[in-house]
């Protein structure tokens, strides 16, 4: 991303395209350079002619336009931009692109682009509702794409619900946010990052194991946020984790602590950054049952012994100090000398901590709320994440370890 991001505007048609033109004015006077593309629909709603005047550039409208071509034609356009952010983006536009559909100028360069592309949904609360754009916007988030949710309020035509477009200021923020994230992720690209997700399983006997309740929701965000800040993510999960694998990663399945240990020992050998979110399991069975154990009828009560696992973290670590390593902490009292303790015990650069007695957070949940603590030889003041998605807060964390890379190769 160059100094001045290149930010291309995309309007397509519905009342809130007069939003649009503040929007431009207020990212050009934040210091984006901003271009503006419009669907035929959009030019109902708002003249091509206040955009050019805004921006000081020439309109983009047709997809097959001979004077175009020879200047900033379709492809030019997709390859100029840092960042395409469709605002608003009508329930036709999401609909053709979720189905690959490219039948003018905004969908086309949409296509054609590398770039993040960010949508903002805005139209009627019930087209919001429909399930077909529910579809369509579940399947643009699994393409990748950045989804900005409407308000809910009074709309245009009189109803009221969710649809709205956000007021310009919030989403020039949002642009903005994303922006100095992307810069700073940039530290991340072509970097080789292991994470760890999931519980491990201990077997007790060939049919019974010891878990636990993690899903691996946590780890899967990360490899997903570590890959859309252009590294290279190796995934060892274990093997009950139920979530599809994220494009572009590589996953390894895995069962017990010692197989993730032993995968994680090669993987980390070409890496340069280790993220240890699997819930391992601390203790193994001392000698696993050749045969399913049998329950007596004079048997009341049971003991297992059990032996410790290996801590795969803490030996990473060690085996790779050149890694940066980044652990979590699950705790329910006194979450912050746990957490601290945990970054110099296991001899971390950065630890995530969060409290797993809110039930709304953690395990299984789709929302996490985290702190960050740093090593004291990067003299970081602790970052506080607030409740939010957990791709959210993957890509929060991922931008507190882009800004630790660049300090830990002179470490
Ligand atoms: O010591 P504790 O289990 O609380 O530490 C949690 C952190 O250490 C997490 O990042 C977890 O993935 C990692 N860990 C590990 N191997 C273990 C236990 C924990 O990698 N055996």
């Amino acid at each position: 991303m160059t100094d001045s991001p290149k930010i291309l505007l995309a309007i397509t048609g519905g009342i809130a395209a007069y939003k649009s033109a503040v929007l431009a004015r207020l990212l050009i006077k934040a210091g984006c350079q901003v271009r503006v593309m419009m669907t035929a629909a959009a030019c109902e709603f708002i003249t091509p002619l206040t955009l050019q005047a805004l921006t000081g550039h020439q309109v983009h409208i047709e997809l097959l336009d001979a004077e175009a071509e020879r200047g900033m034609g379709h492809i030019e356009l997709a390859k100029w931009a840092d960042m395409i952010l469709v605002a608003p983006a009508s329930a036709n536009t999401l609909a053709k692109l979720a189905n690959g559909l490219a039948d003018n100028l905004v969908t086309t360069v949409c296509l054609a682009s590398t770039a993040p592309i960010w949508f903002a949904p805005a139209m009627n609360q019930a087209m919001y509702a429909n399930a077909a754009t529910q579809d369509n916007l579940a399947k643009l988030k699994r393409f990748g794409y950045h989804i900005i949710m409407p308000d809910s309020g009074e709309q245009a035509c009189g109803d009221v619900g969710v649809g709205r477009l956000p007021e310009p200021e919030e989403l020039c923020q949002q642009v903005l946010a994303f922006v100095a994230r992307q810069r700073l992720v940039q530290h991340l690209a072509n970097k080789t990052v292991v994470i760890t997700a999931g519980a491990t399983l201990e077997p007790i006997d060939p049919v019974r194991y010891l878990s636990n309740h993690s899903t691996g929701k946590m780890g899967y965000a990360l490899a997903q946020a570590c890959r859309d800040a252009g590294a290279k993510v190796v995934l060892i999960s274990g093997k009950r984790v139920a979530l599809p694998t994220p494009y572009g990663v590589e996953r390894f399945n895995v069962g017990t602590a010692d197989e993730m240990l032993a995968a994680c020992m090669d993987a980390c050998k070409a890496a340069d950054v280790f993220i240890a979110t699997a819930a391992v399991a601390d203790f193994k069975m001392a000698n696993i049952a050749n045969h399913k154990i049998k329950k007596t009828h004079n048997q009341d009560t049971m003991t297992l012994e059990l032996i410790k696992n290996p801590d795969i973290l803490a030996t990473i670590a060690k085996t790779y100090p050149r890694l940066l390593t980044l652990g979590f902490a699950a705790e329910t009292q006194d979450t912050e000398n746990y957490a601290k303790a945990k970054l110099i015990t296991k001899n971390l650069d950065m630890i995530a901590v969060n409290d797993v007695s809110d039930k709304s957070i953690g395990f299984g949940s789709d929302d996490n709320a985290m702190t960050v603590f740093f090593a004291e030889r990067y003299d970081e003041p602790l970052v506080q994440l607030p409740k939010a998605a957990k791709a959210t807060i993957a890509a929060q964390l991922v931008a507190c370890l882009a800004k630790i890379m660049p300090k830990k190769a002179v470490n």
